[in-house]
């Protein structure tokens, strides 16, 4: 194992440990490393190999703060506000951390040096329709390459899907074309914060052999 910090090459080491980060260093993160966090994600699969999607990297200081000001603006809503405060208060422990990590991105946004935004375009395979499941399976997978690269690589990653809250900003900042859909934001930079190990339900538990309700012990 390499430390908490540290990049791997090791697949295994690379699943096991990829997970949320909120918090990078002041650190700026260099091109190449941008270029091959965002190739892993032109290696994953998609509806016919059409490969609908066009990647919008942003790390300029100025719009990071645009995006995260419009951001921070949607917080104010007390609805939400109130639902995240009462889980923090409140909710388990994974979920307390978890909502207060969220809320401080989502009132910091800006301290992740690089924004990745990957967007659906030219979509038709398996579905020509932006909005549905589907078509969230020709661009997920990409996202997931790059995390994944991107912890290899020794840089934090989070997956976010509040593009639809900064939309008008994003579009307009970076020239996003109407015909064009952005499907999440992932903040990147070098962490400060350890990689995981990560909290998840045992692969027993969501199972089932041959039948839905089958579930087994592992041998
Ligand atoms: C579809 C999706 C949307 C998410 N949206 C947000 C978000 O808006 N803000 C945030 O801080 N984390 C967001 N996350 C990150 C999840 O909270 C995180 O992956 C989950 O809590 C597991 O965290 P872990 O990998 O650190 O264990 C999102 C994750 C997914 C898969």
């Amino acid at each position: 194992m390499t430390d908490a910090r540290s990049g791997t090459n090791d697949l295994w080491e690379a699943i096991y440990t990829q997970r949320a980060i909120r918090r990078w260093r002041d650190e700026p993160v260099p091109d190449a490393l941008i270029w091959k966090v965002i190739e892993a994600g032109t290696k994953a699969p998609s509806g016919s190999n059409l490969q609908p999607w066009r990647f919008v990297v942003i790390r300029d200081a100025e719009t990071r703060e645009a995006i995260a000001a419009e951001l921070r603006q949607g917080l104010e809503n007390p609805g939400l506000r109130q639902m995240i405060d009462n889980a923090i208060k409140s909710g388990p422990r994974g979920e307390r951390l978890m909502m207060a990590g969220a809320k401080g991105l989502f009132e910091n946004l800006a301290s992740a040096p690089v924004l990745i935004v990957p967007c659906l375009y030219g979509l038709q395979s398996p579905t020509q329709d932006p909005a549905t499941l589907l078509a969230g399976s020709s661009i997920y997978q990409a996202v997931q390459n790059m995390m994944l690269a991107a912890r290899g690589l020794g840089l934090g990653t989070v997956m976010t899907t509040f593009q639809g809250a900064v939309d008008g900003v994003l579009r307009e900042r970076c020239g996003i074309p109407a015909e064009a859909t952005p499907a999440a934001i992932i903040p990147m930079g070098f962490p400060d914060a350890n990689f995981g190990p990560t909290n998840r339900k045992p692969v027993e538990d969501v199972t089932g052999w041959e039948r839905w309700d089958a579930t087994r012990a592992r041998d």
